[in-house]
């Protein structure tokens, strides 16, 4: 079992990763995938566009679980420990036809700031420990553009950071300092991927420059139209096949988990 974050500068390409990444992974292993970007749109790099209710907007089901309102908060007597053990099943979209991949859409929690006990939050968390629980899966979390989730502990039990860059020193900075608040919360393994690679001097600019920070680069994916193709057309990447950019997540998925 295996927790990975996606995470990077806005527009990097978290969102094609993660998405492309689940479908590849769903292959071998049961794959939730799971929406923490409160500007969600994971559903849609996996070509599903009918609107989706996130979790933390089930009124009726956060009052059930936790015994409190959505958006009371501190004072307000509710369970931190919800149940929880059906949830994963019952609310997630089945995407393909063994179920092999799940979508989890979230929403929006934590507004109040780190150690926020709201009753959406806790429920959100139980549901991450739960899924967290069970042998020969993988949670793919596509996360919220730049470190501010980090600062707000939603991806603390994380085991695997991918953090996304791209050739240009602002996705190198904001990769710097996610990596740096990640350590601060206790992720061990943090690795890069550099995206949007037009050439090998970009490509070897930005290896160049993780190298210095330390950072482990497990892979590079072209700049590749078939990218803004799919997202254009509205399909997930792997409808795709001639697209490079796949053929490299491939690579990233065979090499790294064990595929
Ligand atoms: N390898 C690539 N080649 C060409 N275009 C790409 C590539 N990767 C991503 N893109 C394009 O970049 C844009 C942003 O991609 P995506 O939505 O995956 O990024 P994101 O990091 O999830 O963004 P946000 O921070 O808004 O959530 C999209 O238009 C996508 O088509
Ligand atoms: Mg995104």
């Amino acid at each position: 079992m295996i927790e990975v974050a996606v995470t990077g500068k806005g527009g990097i390409g978290k969102t094609t990763l993660s998405g492309t990444l689940a479908c590849l992974l769903s292959r071998t292993y049961k794959v939730f995938a799971i929406d923490a970007d409160p500007d969600m749109n994971l559903a849609a790099s996996l070509g599903i566009h009918t609107p989706i209710t996130p979790i933390s907007s089930m009124r009726e089901l956060i009052k059930d679980r936790t015994g409190a309102e959505p958006g009371s908060s501190y004072g307000e007597v509710f369970k931190i420990n919800p149940r929880i053990s059906d949830l994963p099943e019952s609310l997630s979209i089945k995407y393909d036809d063994k179920g092999n991949l799940r979508l989890l859409v979230m929403g929006t929690v934590d507004k109040g700031g780190e150690g926020c006990v709201c009753p959406a939050s806790v429920l959100l968390k139980a549901l991450m420990r739960h899924i967290i629980l069970k042998k020969d899966e993988i949670i793919i979390m596509d996360m919220e553009a730049g470190i501010e989730h980090l600062g707000r502990r939603t991806a603390e039990a994380v085991d695997l950071m991918i953090i996304l860059v791209e050739p240009g020193l602002k996705s190198l900075e904001t990769a710097y300092r996610i990596k740096k608040l990640a350590g601060d919360i206790g992720v061990t393994r943090i690795v890069c991927v550099v995206n949007k690679v037009s050439n090998l001097e970009e490509e070897a600019f930005v290896v160049k420059k993780l190298e210095k920070m330390e950072l482990e680069v497990i892979g590079s994916i072209p700049r590749d139209e078939m990218v803004v193709k799919s997202d254009m057309e509205g399909k997930p990447l792997l409808d795709y096949p001639q697209s490079r950019a796949l053929k490299s997540i491939e690579k990233i998925a065979k090499k790294y988990f064990k595929q």
